[in-house]
């Protein structure tokens, strides 16, 4: 274990754990949205900044993806911290004015204006979605493209022909704009504008799951031909 200080108090983080992990576990409250304890950090978001005091020297730094060190200082709630992050939900609310969740994590943080240009987009480009769809379920659906004001997150030419249409990234989105319907034997991943059959249970009639998804499931764990013809439910 590791010790180190967070807003004076000692807390000890797992060598290998990241300041906004060990943070939070120990009850502090730093804003967040592109962390997720599941996935590797990526520190695109730069709301979790926290002050870093090491040997002598303090610097702002994004906690998800910084590790603890032992001895190291945090302050979670500086003025510089708190400056910084009124700046960033800002640029962020500028950039998705619409967003319910920024505009509520703004004004938790005093912020209720923007004071620059607004711009029309929804998606804050956190990456969550590709992350999740990357590193957990390895479908490789989605992922960003251009740069500066025209990024964007995307399935790569057009077309999202990888998506199994599992939802990770429907439930892995923080401001809740990929969107998913399921509507009589077809399920469709509203963003990415997938849209896939879906298999019946034979047991109870159910649509439960896509054919491509539940295949491709299939062939990876090596299951029986006939392993998902049941629901979860009937199965268990
Ligand atoms: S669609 Fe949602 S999860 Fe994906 S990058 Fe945009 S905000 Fe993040
Ligand atoms: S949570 Fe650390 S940069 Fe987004």
């Amino acid at each position: 274990m590791v010790p180190f200080k967070i807003d004076g108090q000692s807390v000890e983080g797992k060598e290998g754990a990241h300041i906004l992990e060990v943070a939070l576990d120990a009850g502090f409250e730093i804003p967040h949205l592109c962390y997720n304890e599941s996935l590797k950090p990526y520190g695109a978001c730069r709301l979790c900044l926290v002050e870093v005091t090491r040997k002598g020297r303090t610097r702002m730094t994004t906690s998800c993806n910084h590790p603890v060190m032992e001895g190291i200082e945090v302050f979670t709630r500086s003025e510089n911290v708190l400056r910084a992050r009124r700046m960033i939900i800002e640029l962020l609310l500028g950039m998705c004015p619409g967003d319910k969740l920024l505009q509520e994590m703004a004004a938790d943080m005093g912020v209720y204006d923007v004071r620059f240009k607004k711009g029309d987009k929804d998606c804050i480009l956190c990456g969550l979605c590709a992350r999740v769809c990357d590193e957990v379920v390895g479908a490789h659906a989605i992922q960003f493209a251009s740069r500066g004001d025209r990024r964007e997150m995307v399935p790569p030419f057009g077309e999202a022909t990888n998506c199994i249409a599992c939802g990770a990234c429907v439930v892995a989105c923080p401001v809740n704009v990929v969107g998913m319907k399921d509507e009589g034997d077809e399920r469709t991943i509203v963003r990415w504008k997938r849209t896939l059959k879906m298999k019946q249970c034979k047991v109870c009639g159910n649509y439960f799951a896509p054919w491509f998804q539940l295949e491709k499931f299939r062939e990876k764990a090596k299951l029986p031909k006939d392993f998902y013809d049941t629901c979860y439910t009937c199965r268990s």
